[in-house]
């Protein structure tokens, strides 16, 4: 089949590229030249296991194309994707701008040109009654939905990360559509991707588009609730990770989406809990449980805060002079996306109050160079960039861990230890085990679970291990100089 794909971020990329490696034809639509010209020259710009090497085989059989170029590639498919951006808007609600743009777009060359039937596909995260929408954007042009075009709303469920195995065998394919000959084309499209069995579920466009919200915002409640009950783990001496597995083992519970930590981050959970409250508040419901989770998740990116200043803080509570090494800037490991990061809200803070932070990332600082271009840290401090976990926690009077990326658990903690000016740790994705960090001369928080206050008789130390390699080279960027 013939597709085209709008938007060639980490949902369109993605989605192009896997499209590509099942077989189909695809041409990438962006609006970002630059972005057009790299990938035209084999270079991908984000970072996402295994997309490399679909992408080199598609780019290099011929079936994966890129271009600024919209109409040629609308010409030449039977489906195109939207796969744009839908931004908070001021008011919490989904910014639809680029996907009616694009649906306007569309409907005037379908219009101006003979190109026969097409069926658009939202991919982006919408609200409900978008697909009326861009169908009445398409119709403002003359056309009629079911004749000259149709409209399916199929949202997307892969999580940066692990998004090729997300999109190459997916738990499930959701299509919204009153057609049925959109919904037959959809279900062959999608038909290489779930041969073992997996369901495409086929349903009207508003519930498709619901699914979409409810998804995200449970997970994001199932997240939000297992950190509040963390910190009231913290206060009353119990284990999260324990009673984690205790209720994990729940069939009706799950074992996913229970890790406390320092809260959600991402280009999706948050703006989409807050697109659904929006949507609910337009519709005059107080939907309550989204205003907490925002509320509750808001506040856990700060919840180390406190335990930091009290170790390092002055009498003025401040932390000019001390060094803070600080451990991931993603959002979560295996991506680069640093989207609504706990660590640069923690940078934030810390730059604020003084601290001179070296920050590691074995793929996220670039982006985060970029993210502080964009929206400049304010404060005395500053952020310098280490090329290792070692360099970064080198001389420091505390280190902060805000991402779980696996090479996190895997240092010299020994060596660790010894090179920072005091072994303090903050444990913010609970990476370490309590008892063994006491036992290597740590003084360790994590969250939600007790730290023995003298070493425990089960825990052995850290034994010497080999050194970590990394091939990114140190950058230091005083704060007061990015962007
Ligand atoms: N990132 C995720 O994990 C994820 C998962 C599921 C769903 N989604 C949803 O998918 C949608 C896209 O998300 P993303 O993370 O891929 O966004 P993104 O910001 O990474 O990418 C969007 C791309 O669209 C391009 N673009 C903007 N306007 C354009 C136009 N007029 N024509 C052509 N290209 C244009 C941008 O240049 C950019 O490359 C959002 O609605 C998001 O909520 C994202």
């Amino acid at each position: 089949m013939n597709i085209s794909v709008i938007g060639t971020g980490y949902v369109g990329l993605v989605s192009g590229t896997c499209f590509a490696e099942m077989g189909h034809t695809v041409r990438c639509v962006d609006i970002d030249a630059d972005k057009v010209t790299a990938l035209q020259n084999g270079a991908i710009p984000i970072y996402e296991p295994g997309l490399e090497v679909f992408f080199d085989r598609g780019v290099r059989e011929g079936r994966l194309t890129f271009t600024t170029e919209l109409a040629g590639a609308v010409e030449t498919t039977d489906v195109v994707f939207l796969a744009l951006p839908t931004p908070p808007a001021e008011d919490g609600s989904a910014d639809l701008q680029y996907v009616l743009g694009v649906a306007d777009q569309i409907g005037r060359l379908l219009a101006d040109n003979d190109w026969g039937y097409k069926v658009l596909v939202d991919k982006s995260t919408v609200p409900v009654g978008t697909a009326r929408r861009v169908a009445e954007a398409v119709e403002a042009h003359g056309l009629t939905a079911g004749v000259d075009f149709d409209v399916v709303s199929n949202p997307e469920f892969l999580r940066e990360g692990a998004a090729v195995d997300d999109f190459m065998k997916p738990e499930r394919v959701v299509v919204g559509t009153s057609s049925a000959s959109a919904g037959e084309i959809m279900r062959r499209l999608y038909a290489p991707f779930v041969r073992s069995g997996n369901p495409v579920i086929v349903m009207d466009e508003e519930s498709a588009e619901m699914t979409k919200y409810a998804a995200n915002a449970l997970l994001a409640t199932k997240i939000t609730f297992m950190n509040e009950i963390a910190n009231l783990c913290d206060r009353v001496g119990a284990d999260v990770d324990q009673v984690r597995r205790g209720i994990g083992t729940d069939s009706r519970i799950g074992p996913k989406f229970l890790y406390a930590g320092i809260g959600f981050g991402g280009s999706c959970f948050p703006k989409d809990v807050q697109a659904l409250h929006r949507t609910a508040r337009e519709e005059g419901y107080d939907f309550q449980i989204l205003d907490a989770v925002l509320r509750v998740n808001d506040a856990q990116k700060h919840v180390l805060v406190p335990h930091v200043l009290e170790a390092l803080a002055d009498g003025a509570g401040r932390l000019d002079g001390r060094r803070i090494a600080l451990w991931g800037l993603a959002f979560k490991p295996h991506t680069d996306d640093v989207r609504e990061a706990p660590a640069h809200v923690l940078i934030r803070e810390f730059v604020r109050l003084g601290a001179e932070v070296v920050a590691f990332d074995p793929e996220a600082v670039e982006t985060t160079q970029a993210a502080f271009a964009r929206e400049p840290l304010v404060g005395p401090g500053s952020l310098t960039y280490a090329a290792t976990v070692y360099e970064a926690a080198q001389d420091a009077d505390a280190l902060v861990v805000a991402t779980e990326w696996p090479e996190f658990r895997r240092p010299d903690m020994e060596r660790v230890r010894r090179s920072m000016v005091q072994p303090v740790v903050f444990d913010g994705r609970n990476v370490f085990e309590p008892a063994q960090m006491v036992a290597s001369g740590f003084t360790y928080r994590s969250i939600g679970r007790p730290t023995p206050s003298a070493p425990v008789e089960h825990a052995a130390p850290f034994a010497d291990r080999p050194a970590l390699a990394s091939s990114r080279t140190a950058r230091t960027i005083p704060s007061r100089e990015v962007g």
